[in-house]
């Protein structure tokens, strides 16, 4: 693990897990480096987290100087419900990424397939935000793609003329469509990742999330951060479609199993995606 000397060397500082406050590790990189955030914060605990602080104000600010123009940040959060009143920190979280300057390019839903978390008086809360904010114009956009359910040559209905003939004419159905922007994945052992060290830490996301807006915003070579790393999954998904990372994180036992997962990277089976 390395703790970040106070430089702005930044090749001494890519394609490494940093055990430091990501404010401090924030300030030494250059502007304009990054091509793509995927992180998720602690939710809700807005000033206080396990005992670190969590300033969310400042880390929305270094993020703006950091991404490059067109770049993306994408903020998986989720509110915590107190005395049965949601918190809408994820709102207020992303009025003021607005605020500072980023468009808010979507507002998307990790959806999860098997939740363990219900209420007796309201639906079975089954997602979290994804924000999508883009410095600009996003730069890259590879949109993934699904099969469709039909495919190969069809009789398609033409525009009905003035004759009221409605006339079919053969046509192509495209094979495959850009996905919408509800995204589900399973989670927990083997939906989430194989890595079961990676549940030391209580609160991943899947692997799978962190591979898709990678593949959707950036190309190979490109700048990945994760400033609130947590058992690195941003990181390991970065190094795997050979894209460069940062990770930072603040507690020394995370930042420890974000190490060894990205290790793992040689050694373990893969999930399927
Ligand atoms: C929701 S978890 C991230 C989990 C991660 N996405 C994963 O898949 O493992 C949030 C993480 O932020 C870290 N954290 C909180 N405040 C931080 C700060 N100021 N700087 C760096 N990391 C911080 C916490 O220790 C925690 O591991």
């Amino acid at each position: 693990m390395e703790i970040i000397a106070n430089n702005h060397h930044t090749d001494t500082i890519v394609n490494t897990i940093h055990c430091i406050d990501c404010v401090i590790g924030m300030q030494q990189l250059p502007d304009n480096l990054v091509d793509l955030v995927v992180t998720s914060p602690p939710y809700d605990d807005l000033r206080n987290y396990n005992g670190y602080a969590f300033d969310f104000e400042k880390i929305a600010n270094q993020l703006f100087r950091v991404v490059k123009q067109g770049g993306i940040v994408v903020w998986v959060v989720s509110d915590k419900i107190k005395n049965g009143n949601r918190s809408l920190t994820s709102f207020r979280q992303a009025l003021y990424f607005q605020e500072i300057g980023f468009n808010v390019h979507d507002v998307m839903i990790y959806e999860k397939k098997n939740t363990p978390f219900m209420r007796s008086n309201a639906y079975t809360n089954c997602y979290e935000f994804m924000f999508v904010f883009a410095k600009g114009s996003p730069k890259t956009f590879n949109p993934l793609k699904t099969a469709t359910a039909r495919s190969g040559k069809e009789k398609l209905v033409a525009n009905k003329k003035a004759d009221g003939i409605n006339k079919k004419v053969w046509g192509e159905l495209n094979t495959e469509k850009t996905l919408t922007n509800i995204w589900q994945y399973a989670v927990g052992l083997g939906g989430s990742t194989n890595d079961k060290i990676a549940f030391q830490h209580t609160a991943i996301f899947p692997e799978k999330l962190a591979a898709d807006h990678i593949l959707s915003w950036t190309n190979e070579n490109d700048i990945i951060l994760d400033p609130m790393c947590g058992s690195g999954t941003t990181c390991k998904m970065a190094k795997l479609y050979k894209r460069n990372y940062i990770g930072f994180e603040i507690s020394e036992d995370y930042a420890k199993i974000a190490i060894e997962r990205i290790k793992l990277l040689d050694s373990m089976p893969l999930l399927e995606f």
